[in-house]
């Protein structure tokens, strides 16, 4: 019985997979270096510095680990510019209805995100009430495919893997539940994962899959 939902954040809840997308582009174009929306998709889920990898590629010898530092500091700034425009009118209603539901079934709920900007987006968007806990960027040492931030997460609500189901847009965040033990539906990019138990169009389709 599922009795604790884990969210990722960036392209379940809110359209910031997005922003990531327009901060990357920017740098690589100054970079000189092609990146487009499929290169994009290998970044669902994976830290900031590994996504930077993935950018530059076999570019990446050519720099220096300071470099690589500034690069990365150089795409958040960015981001981060992006983020501070965003409202709560940014929560779709799809996704806020959704979450008021789960909040009155009972049922815990938490983030787990492999974003370091994960309260700043809560915040911004002010959806921070909605979660039981937050399992971020901030308080793990290895970035998805590994577990961790979901184990942490269930560690948080005080639930077995087993009792939780996690959402997920991104083919590295599905590999992360089922290698925890846990229940995985996938949205969007993820959708193409062979081993999601669960296939959405959008959030409120949850609902019927924790009635069950
Ligand atoms: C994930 C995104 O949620 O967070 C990744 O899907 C991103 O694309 C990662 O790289 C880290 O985010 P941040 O905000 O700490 O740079
Ligand atoms: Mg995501």
């Amino acid at each position: 019985m599922i009795k604790g939902i884990i969210f990722d954040l960036d392209g379940v809840l809110l359209s910031t997979d997005e922003f990531h997308y327009q901060a990357w582009k920017k740098l690589a174009d100054r970079l000189g270096i092609y990146f487009d929306k499929t290169i994009n998709n290998k970044l669902r889920g994976v830290s900031r510095m590994a996504s930077l990898e993935i950018i530059l590629g076999d570019k990446s010898k050519n720099f220096t680990q300071e470099q690589k530092d500034a690069f990365a500091e150089e795409k958040n700034n960015t981001y981060r510019e992006l983020l501070s425009q965003m409202t709560p009118a940014d929560v779709s209603d799809d996704v806020r209805a959704t979450l008021e539901k789960i909040r009155l079934s009972g049922i815990k709920t938490a983030i787990g995100s492999s974003s370091k900007n994960t309260k700043y987006i809560l915040s911004q968007t002010n959806i921070t009430d909605y979660f039981d806990a937050i399992s971020d960027g901030n308080n793990i040492t290895k970035s998805k495919p590994d577990p961790e931030v979901f184990l942490k997460a269930a560690e948080y609500i005080g639930l077995a893997p087993s009792e939780c189901i996690v959402v997920e847009d991104a083919h590295a965040g599905i590999d992360a539940a089922k290698a925890g033990g846990f229940t995985a539906a996938a949205i969007g990019d993820a959708k193409t994962h062979a081993q999601a138990d669960y296939k959405i169009n959008e959030l409120k389709d949850l609902l019927q899959i924790i009635e069950q």
